[in-house]
């Protein structure tokens, strides 16, 4: 089928590359004239596992294209998906002028019948609204369907080839049937709802899982009250089957660009429509209250920071990705800023990206530089190769050694074995 992605972002690019690779015809459009210049080049503009090698691979086939034009863009697709940023604004609802920009830039273009996907995410009413707006400039037929997007960054071609399911949410049996047709060849439990259904079931999906983070961490700060050991009963949670061991693991709390966002938007969407969510009030302030637990643990080290050299492993807000919007890393620097330290940080991939959000630091480029001569280091993104270090080179290097663990994915044991005053978190 011809199909066009607008946005070629974290969902946009990988929506796109994989709809080739699974035999689509596709056309990815982005007002970024650079990103689209360098796509066309073969330049990624985002660090994902995989995705160069599809994105050349379907390039070179003849089945992915990029441009800046619409109506190239447009010509032959029987759907156009949306896939372009719902960031928070500063009242914490979703901001939806990107999507309402790319519905007017699609109405301008419809000729013939088109299936107007949303894969963003928006709240409950946005796939009206989007259809409102595409009424005022075409009179043809055409269906608007949310289908959201549940990837993770990090993982996200995996998760679009074998996902969990398909949610598609929409009016009509012509719009049901051509996106059961995009998404024949992958095999997974496809539901189908009304746009309402839909659109709500990926926020509610989001808080949930955020709620998980916030209810662990709240249990990590009563383990440290109490001389319990957060991993031991997060295990012992999650073997439970009704609970499950997913997103248990305490830490510095949740980040990124998706989480924060979807919960405080979801927050709102059920003021605006009178309805008060008490429980994921709390689930936001436990969230930023962790970031405090951190600073906390942190000046454990002594009795003021002041002057300290602090060494930072980690600013993406996960591992495998580098993308640092809402990073637990990036707020841990800026609360340690305040204290008046020394910072160098180190991130495998995302460091280019947080130079343009954090002034004031210094950046190593290896995680054996950033702790060099430090009187403390902080452990901020869960990427595996740190745990894979030689902590006893470490050690020797650093002035005093302190290590506080935002992640726990260090052997508590092993670290004090090793001379470490070691912190993480809840055990
Ligand atoms: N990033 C994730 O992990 C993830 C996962 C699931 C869902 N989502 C949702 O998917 C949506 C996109 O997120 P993202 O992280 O890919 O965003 P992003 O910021 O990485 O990319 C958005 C892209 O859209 C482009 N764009 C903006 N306005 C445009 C226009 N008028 N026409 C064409 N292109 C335009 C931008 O230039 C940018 O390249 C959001 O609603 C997000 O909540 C994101």
């Amino acid at each position: 089928m011809n199909i066009s992605v607008i946005g070629t972002g974290y969902v946009g690019l990988v929506t796109g590359t994989c709809l080739a690779e699974i035999g689509h015809q596709v056309v990815c459009l982005d007002i970024d004239e650079r990103k689209i210049e360098g796509l066309i080049n073969g330049v990624i503009p985002i660090y994902e596992p995989q995705l160069k090698e599809l994105v050349i691979k379907n390039q070179q086939a003849g089945r992915l294209s990029f441009t800046t034009s619409y109506p190239e863009a447009m010509k032959n697709s029987t759907a156009v998906f949306i896939a372009v940023g719902t960031p928070a604004r500063s009242d914490g609802h979703a901001d939806l002028s990107y999507v309402f920009q790319v519905a007017e830039s699609i109405a301008k273009e419809l000729k013939d019948y088109k299936v107007i996907v949303d894969k963003s995410t928006v709240p409950v009413g946005t796939g009206e609204k989007v259809k409102s707006i595409i009424q005022k400039h075409y009179s043809g037929s055409f269906d608007v369907v949310s289908c959201p997007e549940f990837l993770r960054e990090g993982s996200a071609i995996d998760d679009f080839m074998k996902p969990d399911r398909i949610v598609i949410g929409a009016q009509s049996k012509r719009a049901v049937d051509v996106l059961l047709d995009i998404f024949k060849p992958i095999e997974t439990e496809k539901l189908v709802t009304n746009l309402a259904s839909a659109e709500l079931i990926k926020y509610a999906s989001n808080a949930f899982l955020a709620t998980k983070i916030s209810f662990i961490n709240e249990v990590s700060n009563i383990c440290d009250l109490v001389g319990a050991d957060v991993e031991e009963v997060a295990y012992g949670m999650g073997l439970d089957k009704r609970i499950g061991s997913n997103f248990l693991r305490a830490g510095v709390g949740y980040g990124g660009s998706c989480f924060p966002k979807d919960v405080s938007a979801l927050k709102q969407m059920a003021g605006h429509n009178g309805y008060d969510f008490k429980l994921l009030k709390a689930v936001i302030e436990v969230n930023n209250d962790q970031r405090a637990v951190v600073l906390k643990k942190a000046k454990q080290a002594g009795e003021s920071l002041e002057g300290k050299n602090i060494g930072i492993l980690g600013l993406a807000f996960k591992d495998n990705t580098d993308d640092v919007r809402e990073s637990a890393a990036i707020d841990i620097i800026n609360l340690l800023q305040k204290e008046k330290v020394q910072i160098i940080a180190y991130d495998p991939i995302a460091t280019e990206n947080a130079k343009k959000i954090i002034p004031g630091i210094k950046f190593a480029d290896s995680a054996y530089a950033a702790c060099h001569n430090q009187d403390l280091v902080i452990i901020a993104t869960e990427w595996p190769e740190f745990r894979e270090l030689d902590w006893q080179k470490i050690k020797a290097k650093m002035r005093t050694p302190w290590v506080v663990d935002g992640r726990n994915i260090l052997d508590q044991n092993e670290m004090r074995e090793m001379g470490f005053q070691y912190l993480s978190i809840g055990r």
